[in-house]
């Protein structure tokens, strides 16, 4: 049989990105993902990713790699890296369906000496308890023994410039050492800096520390900007004057709310557990109380900001992603903000480079195209996302009456959050 150095099971943010720095590093790599639209998309060298380009594609396909939704390819796997999504039941606990299945899909396949690694996030216990022994049960092979057992935490952060795979150090945890060492010997050849954790609980704890700290100073700066604007204090000022601090401080920045897959879901993963251990995090509770109500705040403020209130007001959205100049809208803040606008009886239009369908409640939004046009007709304009091409003269400049919620812009009809 022949050998795949490395199968990468999920093919989204995370493992693209893994397979391509694979790829570069000379490891023969196949992706493997039940989408069957994106496998053969991949394959005909488009990439849905934003930061993997086509020509990053091309090379990658010039390498060998193929994406496949057929599993079997994991049976000729000497790596085996799990990069699939950890979200939210509707209940808003864990779901881990997809780690469970993959698990399941690899445990068919597994032959001895093989690197299992699990990258998603989650909560600490899941490679042990949850992964290890669907691995063992339908292998009936043995973690630390028969094949290794890893988990590495991914720490991808799309759209940043300065910081990608090769250049963050990766943290390893392993079931055993020799494990570990396993890891050590994969990764090192994909990255600059790999941190060796006591095990594997302990790399899964210290990416949702790394993700909960987030979420907790976001929602420190989100509250003491809500409290700013009561003194009739500048907390841009303020955060500009603390962030002068070369020790001791780190800055984050006030918001409409949070988005994405990771800063609003991760804290969840840690509390569930907790509660399951029956340990209360106040601390992330009353964070998550303060990031939910910045929607809110934002429409609040909104309505104050105009004569009549926003009840029958052309209001402009700019910007509905989750983060600046990344085109995506999972769990973007914006959602939250246009329902409540919505709710105040605004009628709502957005501008958005990177999004060309933007739906509250079921309902699309009309979308745009004329920045200072639409910014000349709307009356309020709501800066929610920083995108690049949100020239801050242009905005002070052909927006009536603007609510920036990111504190660029400065100027007569210009109000910050
Ligand atoms: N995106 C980020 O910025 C980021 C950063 C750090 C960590 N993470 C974590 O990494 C994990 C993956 O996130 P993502 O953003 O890449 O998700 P994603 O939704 O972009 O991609 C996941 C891919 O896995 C595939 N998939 C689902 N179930 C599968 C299965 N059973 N077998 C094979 N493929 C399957 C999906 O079709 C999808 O293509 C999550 O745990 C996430 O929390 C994400």
């Amino acid at each position: 049989m022949t050998t795949t150095g490395l199968v990468v099971v999920g093919l989204g943010y995370v493992g693209l990105p893994l397979a391509r720095q694979a790829c570069r590093a000379g490891v023969p790599t196949t992706g493997l993902d039940i989408d069957e639209p994106l496998v053969s998309s991949l394959n005909a060298g488009r990439s849905p990713v934003h930061g993997v380009t086509g020509d990053d594609l091309a090379h990658m396909l010039a390498t060998g790699f193929r994406a496949t939704s057929d599993d079997a390819v994991l049976a000729t796997a000497e790596t085996v890296v799990i990069c699939v999504p950890t979200g939210l039941t509707p209940q808003g606990k864990p779901d881990l369906r997809a780690v469970r299945s993959a698990a399941r899909a690899v445990a068919g396949r597994l032959r001895p000496g093989t690197l299992v690694v699990l990258e998603s996030t989650s909560f600490p216990g899941t490679t042990e308890e949850v992964v290890r022994p669907i691995l063992e049960s339908g292998s009936g092979l043995v973690a630390g023994e028969d094949f290794h057992l890893v988990y590495s935490p991914e720490r991808i952060d799309p759209g940043n410039a300065r910081y990608g795979i090769a250049n963050t150090p990766k943290v390893i945890g392993g079931l055993t050492p020799l494990c570990a060492k396993h890891g050590v010997a994969f990764y090192g050849g994909l990255v600059d800096t790999v941190v060796v954790a006591r095990g594997t609980r302990e790399a899964e704890m210290s990416k949702l520390l790394e993700n909960t700290y987030r979420f907790v100073n976001i929602a420190l700066v989100n509250e003491m900007a809500v409290f700013c604007d009561r003194m009739n204090i500048d907390v841009w000022d303020v955060l500009d004057c603390a962030a002068t601090k070369p020790f001791g401080f780190a800055p984050f920045r006030p918001g409409p709310g949070i988005g994405g897959h990771c800063i609003p879901v991760d804290p969840l993963y840690l509390t569930s557990k907790a509660q399951r251990e029956g340990f209360s995090f106040s601390l992330v509770s009353a964070a998550r109380q303060v990031n939910d109500g910045m929607p809110e705040y934002v429409a609040r403020r909104a309505d104050a900001i105009l004569a009549d209130g926003l009840n029958g007001a052309e209001v402009l959205l700019l910007g509905v992603t989750y983060k600046p100049d990344v085109p995506d809208v999972r769990e973007s803040p914006a959602i939250a903000v246009a329902e409540a606008f919505a709710e105040r009886g605004a009628r709502l239009r957005y501008h958005d480079p990177y999004i060309d369908r933007f739906e509250v409640d079921s309902v699309a939004l009309d979308r745009v195209e004329d920045l200072p046009a639409a910014l000349a007709a709307a009356d309020l304009t709501v800066l929610l996302q920083d995108h690049e091409c949100y020239e801050s003269a242009l905005l002070a400049r052909e927006a009536r009456c603007l609510l920036d919620t990111r504190g660029r812009v400065a100027g007569h009809h210009v109000r910050l959050l």
